[in-house]
């Protein structure tokens, strides 16, 4: 197990949805029973496994599920769809077994509507519960709501409650009631969550939405956004023109700045307390999922760069154009922004965007960009988390509308298919059910997972399962990759190509990406010569000794060695003669 108090920064993650991962009792949902059958694969401590080092599990706390465990009605408890917390000590203790570390998700801007908190809380108005969520009185005779807030759904963040006749606020659903993070006790409340899953073996927490916490204490309006539409993600099938057009029409009142309802300063105060907790128990870490089109307003989670949260996810990477350029500057711009003491940490898929290897396209080479992506998450400076199935290249599922399960796709967005297309169970193997479950999946398997499965591409040498078993291992032994320095190198390199040098004491390693569907021979300095080939997305790569150049192949990524002279056919590189 990495150990020490920055094992995160040396870690890889991996992101289990565990309805999705695999289900040990037929149910057609995945258990924690199913995740321990599993963990083998996930790391054995040999490289004929992923490697990985942590586990950041989408919640699997008790709740009703109308948002599939982001609605929390028991903080402390496992959901029995997932088992048992016996089942939990089982996990951690073989995870731990394993050297894999534990990360829980902490989903406490609001509960569920279903929490005892809440339930106490809308009883009535004098509850001595009512301000741990965010009551407010309707405004005028016709008791409109407080102000004009939309939730991130899609529709108004206020809901009537008749029987005391008020409105509650929720940023999502009106079944996650927000908490009302100004309330101390409220904070005493969460912390003692914290410390519970911490004092029962938790190695740290992703942080559900951080940045929603605190709102405006004057409850203002938000201002109208009516510049064009920024469609923040590429949707799945939906980014069409007319649907955007339709949307302006009729959904007018999403557009609007958020600048009322997240981001608030006292929120940096309330991580800067969760920080203090998670510090009091040794090598603990949190990553937040801030989201921001502002990268500065993303990077300030980070407080000073050790007083709050140790990550933060940088999605603007994920969401990047497929341009060299695009990349190179969007990995910089953080750099430059993060303070000092300030880890980045990357990702291109997750349980609510589509998964990597379709949202970049390419067609018949979806695949070799997805071995470069992967390749380029891997190496760079920064904390890399994979979503479950990405190792295999798993894509995003287009359901048809009838089996739509999340609450986005089904009811709450005019056009948006939500994201049960990303959700999908993991394809383990070719038989009924994926080898994910003996019963009915609860969401239907993609289409390909016959062919594409853990199964085959264990037993195929160039698979994409191959090559982040052998790129993660590889990793492990170059600590250029995990602390050394970044440094991108532009001279003699083509537009459509990526390079950027690690660098730690005594190694000195070149990432070379080719993003283009053409070979590219580069003209390099002579001091990045003579190299080593390492590794390559295209292995085995034929042998090619050119003198002063490397010629990379279409979408080929690989890593070399500076400053080792090359030998047989490994080499790529020659010192020029
Ligand atoms: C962000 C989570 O990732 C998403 O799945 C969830 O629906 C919302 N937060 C609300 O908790
Ligand atoms: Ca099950």
């Amino acid at each position: 197990m990495l150990t020490g108090a920055d094992w995160w920064k040396k870690a890889v993650f991996y992101q289990i949805y565990p309805r999705s991962f695999k289900d040990s009792n037929g149910d057609g949902i995945g258990d924690l029973a199913g995740i321990i059958e599993k963990l083998d694969y996930l790391n054995d401590g040999t490289p004929d496994s992923l490697g990985i080092d942590a586990i950041w599990f989408s919640p699997f706390f008790k709740g009703p599920e109308h948002d599939f465990g982001y609605d929390i009605a028991d903080y402390c408890d496992i959901d029995p769809r997932f088992g048992t917390l016996a089942d939990f000590d089982r996990l951690v203790a073989e995870a731990h077994r394993r050297g894999i570390r534990v990360m829980l998700d902490l989903v406490v801007n609001h509960s569920s509507s279903e929490h005892p908190w809440f339930k106490e809380s809308r009883s009535s108005r004098d509850n001595p519960k009512r301000d741990w969520y965010i009551w407010r009185d309707g405004v005028g005779p016709r008791r409109r709501p407080p102000n004009n807030w939309r939730n991130h759904f899609f529709g108004p963040s206020w809901t009537w409650d008749e029987a005391t006749e008020q409105y509650y606020l929720h940023s999502f659903l009106s079944q996650q009631p927000d908490l009302n993070w100004f309330n101390p006790a409220v904070r005493r409340a969460v912390d003692d969550v914290v410390r519970f899953w911490l004092d029962r073996g938790a190695d740290g927490f992703r942080l559900d939405v951080p940045h929603v916490y605190c709102k405006d204490e004057q409850f203002r309006s938000n201002p109208p956004f009516y510049r064009r539409a920024k469609v923040e993600q590429k949707m799945p099938f939906g980014d069409r023109p007319l649907t955007i057009t339709l949307f302006y029409l009729f959904g007018l009142p999403e557009f609007q700045v958020k600048l009322f309802n997240q981001h608030h300063p006292e929120t940096h105060l309330v991580l800067q307390e969760f920080r203090r907790t998670l510090d009091e128990y040794p090598e603990k870490t949190s990553i937040g999922e801030v989201v921001s089109e502002n990268s500065q307003i993303t990077a300030s989670y980070y407080g000073s760069g050790s007083d709050e949260l140790h990550m933060n996810f940088f999605f603007e990477l994920a969401h990047c154009r497929w341009k060299a350029g695009a990349f190179r500057r969007c990995v910089e711009r953080w750099e430059r922004l993060l303070p000092e003491e300030a880890w980045p940490a990357y990702t291109f898929s997750n349980h609510d965007i589509v998964r990597a290897i379709s949202r970049f396209g390419g067609g018949r080479d979806a695949d070799a960009r997805a071995r470069l992506l992967a390749l380029m998450l891997l190496t760079l400076r920064g904390t890399p988390f994979i979503y479950y199935g990405e190792e295999i290249g798993m894509k995003e599922v287009r359901l048809p509308r009838r089996l739509l399960l999340d609450p986005v796709g089904k009811k709450w967005h005019p056009f948006h298919r939500g994201r049960d297309g990303c959700r999908t169970p993991m394809q383990w193997s070719g038989e009924p059910g994926g080898g994910f479950s003996a019963g009915e999946p609860w969401l239907p398997l993609g289409p390909e997972s016959e062919r594409r499965n853990v199964a085959v591409q264990e037993n195929s040498a160039h698979s994409l399962l191959q090559f982040y078993r052998k790129a993660i291992w590889l990793r492990k032994e170059r600590p250029a990759l995990i602390t050394g320095s970044y440094r991108s190198v532009v001279e003699g390199v083509p537009g459509d190509c990526y390079l950027y040098l690690r660098e730690s004491e005594g190694q000195k390693l070149l990432v070379a990406l080719n993003f283009s569907a053409r070979r590219r021979e580069l003209e390099l300095p002579q001091k990045y010569l003579p190299s080593r080939m390492l590794l390559s997305t295209d292995s085995p790569r034929p042998a090619k000794a050119n003198a002063r150049s490397l010629s990379l192949g279409r979408y080929e990524g690989c890593i070399l060695e500076v400053g080792v002279r090359s030998s047989q056919e490994g080499a790529l590189l020659a010192r020029s003669s």
